[in-house]
């Protein structure tokens, strides 16, 4: 079952419904100010961190799960009936419904009683402010008299102290109205320096500040008493709730459109001129009255939006494809790439499942958030390197998260994962690949922010390699620390106090637990990083590295493998982890893909016997599950991935993020066919016809579905802030269509089924455009591999890789043959 469509023109999904199964949710801006806006207006906003600057208030696992929102009312003046035409808070009946999720922006239409409004709400670019355009229109023969209300709560700026320190900010709430503006200025008279303001471009005809008076006692936002009244009786908050509730009286002529700007903003003041006049409460206003005005104006307004769609445009144009299968073209073109960008901005802060509260970002995650956003605005990326690697300790080691405001590594989430410091690698590597911008590797980057330790960039990522190297088990393996990718699989831990948490908890010291997943991690990123040297021209520091890689290839042959498949982990004594010699969690699905990612296996069939395995034993219908049989009873040396319930999140759920480096180990196996089939199983736009059962948007990838184990078998969970976004672009764009920058070019080799017949892609790299036309043939009966040739610019070249031009700018057209090696070029 479907709740409404995708519009790949217009670059949309159209929710046709308002009752999703969940809500569903788009982004609102893309630099510093954010917002979450569901199908029916739910959500909040925030500048930069949505934690200590959170603009509007919202309470999360309400009932119903989503409310709080940007909500407009619209009252009919003459039959005095009111609704939202966002269906929530009032959930009155409407006559039609759409909401529309784009780049950046929400449209939500509807109509009721001959009355349309279709709201448009965005980000402007360069903007720290949201616009919301609601376009009324009197569809009735007769003229109409509507009031329309909109509506915000304010949040007392630091979200968690917002929800819990009550005591105090009852009495601390402030506003200031100024020329129809509301001004929510609360803790401005003493050390805050920002304040948020909510303003309509329509003459007022009202406003209220206090909730209480707004909503009346006893009363929710789904029944105003303002609203019921028709009403507002500009109300000044002191202390209590305040809000911002503007009402316009509307006179329509039959066919008549008025347009309506809400415009909900943030804005700063130097310290020292903080009030006007100097010394008094008034916020000084100087600054933000023109900023204000320009967007109120429907023209500014107008042009603002049409430069966010450009820039959309610009930033989806560096990879477009065109194949025949629409749920690949669409994911790679529009939703995969625009989720990166939400994953590369917001790491796992804020989403209906981030409560925006708990987690920056974080030191693993956003460096490989960063590999399916670097292509897009590779400056960002750069930046991003440079303040992750900032935070990264003298030891080499990482802090699990850091916070956006400050920039500052954090112990909040817990410390000593030890794959942390090789995600590093790989994000540069990504980076250099897609930009040739050798010189970042010189930047000068200081360890744990402290001045003076600056050293260039370069040095961090060989401490992040030889952090891995001082701190090798028995097996010459990589030890686990507090964990590894898997932040359940904590085998230091031992944790037997209920409510104790898995990711902060103590760990036992004495143990030899290592992880086989780090050793393939490590493999890659010593490679990765051997490659680079190099390319410098460093060959005593890249054989180095090579020898460094071969020695944990050798340990990972010698303990990692259990005879069908790779081994997962050793725990604290010793034992193996994911072998056949386990009762449950014999098999785990991460080292299958990151050993074979690395290589290990691919020359003598061990690859090609673990990946049967996991077809065998890990595929589900719904994705691959991340380990099998999943843990029937808690665990004390195995942790946190034992306390969740069978099939659910790390104990045997389908883990989103893993499935795509099974697609990528597919493809190096040769099973293009394989990497195909693993990646629809979980695309979103391809699980959009069972809804009703996958239950989070169909438009971006969630973290987990639940596994076979679960009685919710197919039912998704934790939508958007997940790596799943990031590689599985690397897997569709870099493996499965097969376009994969390195260092010295760009590198064509397809992972297609042969069904796919031809294909387009238009990949701009390095200030290049490539036209590319990959066309497909049959493998051979007998199974030997097909290869790929290519002609570049209408000459054959001997090898996948497409050689840089000499002088960027221009565009070059390559066809790619993809068959049996007797194919005639
Ligand atoms: C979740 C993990 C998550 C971890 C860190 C755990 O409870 O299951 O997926 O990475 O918390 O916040
Ligand atoms: C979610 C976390 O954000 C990520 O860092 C981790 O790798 C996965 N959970 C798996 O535990």
């Amino acid at each position: 079952m479907r709740y409404g469509h995708f519009d790949d023109d217009r670059r949309e999904y159209v929710i046709t419904r308002p009752d999703t199964p969940l809500p569903w949710i788009n982004y609102l801006g893309c630099e510093d100010y954010f917002g979450i806006i569901s199908n029916t207006a739910g959500g909040y906003s925030f500048y930069r961190d949505a934690r200590l600057r959170r603009l509007t208030r919202y309470r999360y696992n309400n009932a119903p799960l989503d409310l709080g929102g940007r909500y407009l009312y619209v009252r009919d003046e003459e039959s005095g009936d009111s609704w939202s035409p966002s269906w929530q808070p009032t959930l009155s009946e409407l006559d039609d419904y759409e909401c529309r999720h784009g780049m950046g922006y929400t449209t939500i239409s509807s109509k009721r009683a001959g009355i349309r409004v279709e709201t448009r709400y965005f980000v402007p670019l360069g903007e720290t402010l949201e616009v919301w355009r609601a376009r009324v229109t009197n569809e009735r023969s007769a003229p109409a008299r509507v009031s329309l209300f909109g509506t915000v709560e304010f949040c007392l700026w630091d979200a968690q102290d917002d929800a819990t320190n009550f005591q105090r900010n009852y009495s601390t709430g402030e506003v200031e109205v100024e020329d129809g503006v509301i001004y929510h200025t609360t803790e401005y008279r003493e050390r805050r320096d920002h304040f948020a303001y909510f303003a309509c471009s329509a003459p007022s005809a009202g406003f209220d500040t206090s909730r209480d008076a707004f909503l009346g006692p006893y009363r929710g936002w789904d029944r105003p008493v303002a609203v019921e009244r028709g009403a507002t009786s500009d109300s000044i908050a002191h202390g209590w709730q305040p809000i911002g509730a503007h009402q316009v009286r509307l006179v329509l002529a039959p066919g008549e459109t008025r347009d309506v700007i809400f415009v909900l903003g943030y804005a700063e003041n130097p310290k020292d001129a903080k009030f006007d006049p100097p010394g008094s409460g008034t916020i000084d206003k100087r600054r933000v009255r023109p900023v204000i005005a320009r967007y109120l104006d429907p023209d500014a307004a107008e042009s603002a939006f049409g430069a966010l769609r450009n820039r959309w445009d610009g930033w989806l144009g560096s990879l477009q494809v065109v194949t025949d299968n629409s749920h690949l073209d669409r994911m790679v073109n529009v939703w995969n790439a625009y989720q990166c960008m939400v994953t590369f901005n917001l790491s796992r802060s804020a989403s209906l499942y981030e409560s925006g509260i708990g987690r920056g970002m974080g030191f693993r995650d956003s460096t490989q958030d960063l590999l399916g956003f670097v292509h897009m605005v590779p400056e960002r990326a750069r930046q991003r390197i440079l303040d992750i690697a900032a935070t990264q300790l003298p030891t080499g080691g990482a802090y699990h998260q850091y916070q956006p405001l400050t920039k500052r590594g954090n112990d909040a989430v817990g410390s000593g994962f030890n794959d942390d410091p090789a995600w590093l690698v790989l994000a540069v590597a990504a980076y250099l690949k897609e930009t040739g911008d050798l010189a970042i590797l010189d930047e000068p980057v200081e360890y744990d922010n402290a001045p003076g330790s600056e050293r260039p960039l370069d040095d961090h990522l060989r401490r992040a390699i030889d952090y891995t190297l001082e701190r090798l088990g028995p097996h010459g393996l990589p030890l686990i620390g507090r964990a590894d990718w898997n932040d359940c699989l904590n085998l230091n831990c031992f944790s037997d106090t209920p409510g104790e948490s898995f990711q902060t908890t103590q760990n036992r010291d004495g143990g030899v637990a290592e992880s086989v997943f780090i050793a393939g991690l490590f493999v890659i990123a010593a490679n990765e990083l051997a490659a680079i040297a190099g390319h410098r021209g460093d060959v005593p520091e890249s054989e180095r590295l090579r020898a460094a890689a071969a020695g944990m290839v050798a340990a990972v042959d010698a303990h990692g493998w259990d005879g069908e498949w790779f081994r997962r982990a050793y725990d604290f004594f010793g034992e193996p982890i994911g072998s056949v010699l386990n009762d449950e969690g014999k098999i785990f699905i991460e080292p299958q893909g990151i050993c074979i990612m690395a290589g290990i296996g691919l020359d003598d069939g061990r690859a090609v016997r673990a990946l049967a395995v996991v077809r065998e034993r890990l595929a589900t219908p719904h994705g691959i599950v991340l380990q099998q049989p999943a843990f029937t009873r808690y665990e004390l040396r195995l942790g946190e991935i034992s306390s969740y319930p069978p099939g659910y999140k790390e104990n045997g759920g389908v883990f989103c993020h893993t499935n795509p480096w099974l697609m990528i180990a597919e493809a190096l196996a040769g099973n293009s066919e394989g990497a195909f089939d693993y990646y629809l199983r979980i695309n979103p736009s391809a699980r959009e016809a069972i809804s009703d059962v996958h239950r989070c948007e169909p438009y971006v990838y969630a973290q987990m579905i639940a596994g076979p184990d679960a009685p919710t078998h197919g039912e998704a969970k934790n939508s958007w802030l997940t790596g799943t976004a990031a590689w599985n672009y690397v897997a569709a764009t870099q493996w499965i269509i097969g376009v994969r920058p390195e260092l010295d070019g760009l590198r064509i080799d397809p992972h297609l089924p042969a069904e796919c017949g031809e294909i387009q892609v238009l990949r701009r790299f390095r200030g290049t455009t490539y036209r590319i036309i990959v066309r497909c043939q049959p493998a051979t009966d007998d199974g030997s591999p097909s290869v790929t040739r290519l002609v570049v610019d209408g000459r054959p070249i001997d090898r996948n890789i497409v050689p840089l031009p000499e002088t960027p700018g221009g565009e070059i057209q390559v066809e790619a043959l993809v068959g049996p090696a007797e194919v005639p070029s």
